[in-house]
C-alpha cells in the first residue's frame, strides 16, 4: 500500500479571518477512489483547490505524488489531473478540439495526444459526439467531456470536484459508471468531493466526511455503517400489550414507543438477530400486523456525525418548501 497523497494540519484562513480548511489530515491510497464528502461550505472545493496548488494554504502541508504543494507545485501540477466544481470547456470549440487545446496546454507530444484522445473518447462514448460543438452537448455529455480533459496528459491522480452537479438522476448514475471504468482502466487514483451520499457510496473505497473544515470521520461506507448503533426494527401489533411485551424482548440496543401499538427497536445485527425475534413473536403469541428492517444508511452516518442532514440542492429545497409549509400551516 503507497500513500499518493498525505496532508499534514491543512488549513486555508481566507481573509484572515475565515477558517475553511481546519488542520486537515488525510492520507489517500494509491490506485483508490477517495471521497470527501460534506454539506455546502464544508471546505472541499477549498482542500481541492490547495492539493492543486491553486491556491496556497495557510499554514500546514501536503504531499502530492510525492511533490510538496507549495514547494513543488509545479510538479505536482504534471501528475494531476483536475475537473473542477465549475464548467472548464469551451462552447464554442468541438469537443475534440477541446481536448486538443487541453494537450497543448500540457505539452503532450502531438502524436500522443491524439492517440490518447481517441482512447479516453471511446472511454465516456464520445467518439461519434467528438466532432460536435461543445454547445450542442447535453448536460451529461458535458460533464463527461470535463471529466476526460482532465485526463489528456495521463496524470497519477485526478480530482473530481462535484464531478455530477446539476445533473439529473440516470445520468448521475451513468457517469458513475464512466468514473468506474476510468479508475480501471486508466489505473488512476480519484479523489472526488461531493454531497451527494449516494455518490460516494456508489464510488469511493473509503471517504472522508468533512464539515467546518474538519474530517469527522474516515473509513469505507461499510466501517462508517458499522459504527452506528445496530439496525432498527420497527413493529406494529393489533394491541398495546403486545407491544409492550415486544419491548421486553432481551437482546435489545434500545427501544421507543412509536405511536399506538407501535415500537421501535434496535439491535446490533438484525441480520443475526431476526430469526430469535420471530421465535420470541411466535413463542409469545404476539399479533404483528406490520413490520420493517432498516440497516443504517450513509444519510444515517452523516446526521449521526454532522448533527445534520446532508443539504443536497433538490433535496434541500425540497426540505426547505416542505419545513416552510408547516410553518404556514401552524
Ligand atoms: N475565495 C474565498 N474567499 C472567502 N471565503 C471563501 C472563498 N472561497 C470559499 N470561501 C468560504 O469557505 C467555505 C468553504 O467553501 P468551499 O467552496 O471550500 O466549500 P465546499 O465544501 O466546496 O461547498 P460546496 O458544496 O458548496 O461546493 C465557505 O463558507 C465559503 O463561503
Ligand atoms: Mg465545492
Amino acid at each position: 500500500m503507497t500513500i499518493i497523497i498525505k496532508t499534514e494540519n491543512l488549513t486555508k484562513v481566507y481573509n484572515g479571518k475565515f477558517t475553511a480548511v481546519n488542520k486537515l489530515n488525510i492520507e489517500i491510497e494509491e490506485g483508490e477512489i477517495y471521497g470527501l464528502l460534506g454539506p455546502n461550505g464544508a471546505g472541499k472545493t477549498t482542500t481541492i483547490n490547495m492539493l492543486v496548488t491553486r491556491i496556497a494554504p495557510t499554514s500546514g502541508s501536503a504531499i502530492v505524488a510525492g511533490f510538496d504543494i507549495v514547494k513543488n507545485s509545479l510538479k505536482v501540477r504534471k501528475v494531476i489531473g483536475v475537473v473542477p466544481q465549475d464548467l472548464t470547456t469551451d462552447e464554442d470549440l468541438s469537443g475534440y478540439e477541446n481536448l486538443i487545446m487541453v494537450s497543448k496546454f500540457y505539452d503532450v507530444p502531438k502524436q500522443d495526444a491524439i492517440e490518447r484522445i481517441n482512447k479516453l473518447l471511446k472511454l465516456v462514448d464520445l467518439q461519434d459526439s467528438a466532432s460536435k460543438l461543445v454547445k450542442q452537448y447535453s448536460g451529461g455529455m458535458r460533464k463527461r467531456l470535463e471529466l476526460i480533459a482532465g485526463l489528456v496528459h495521463d496524470p497519477k491522480i485526478l480530482f473530481l470536484d462535484e464531478p455530477t452537479l446539476g445533473l439529473d438522476v440516470t445520468t448521475r448514475s451513468l457517469m458513475w459508471k464512466y468514473v468506474r471504468d476510468i479508475q480501471e482502466k486508466l489505473d488512476v487514483t480519484i479523489i472526488l468531493t461531493s454531497h451527494y451520499l449516494e455518490e460516494v457510496d456508489a464510488l469511493s473505497n473509503r471517504i472522508s466526511i468533512i464539515d467546518h473544515g474538519k474530517v469527522l470521520v474516515t473509513g469505507t461506507s461499510e466501517e462508517l455503517k458499522a459504527k452506528l448503533k445496530g439496525d432498527i426494527i420497527q413493529m406494529t401489533f393489533k394491541t398495546q400489550e403486545d407491544a409492550e411485551m415486544m419491548k421486553k424482548y432481551p437482546n435489545l440496543v434500545s427501544s421507543k414507543d412509536l405511536g399506538p401499538n407501535s415500537v421501535r427497536l434496535t439491535v446490533q445485527d438484525s441480520d443475526l438477530e431476526m430469526p430469535e425475534v420471530i421465535s420470541y413473536i411466535s413463542n409469545n403469541k404476539l399479533s404483528v400486523t406490520k413490520m420493517t428492517v432498516q440497516k443504517p444508511s450513509l444519510d444515517d452516518v452523516f446526521l449521526e456525525y454532522t448533527g445534520k442532514e446532508i443539504r443536497g440542492e433538490e433535496a434541500g429545497d425540497f426540505k426547505q418548501t416542505m419545513f416552510n409549509m408547516r410553518r404556514l400551516r401552524k
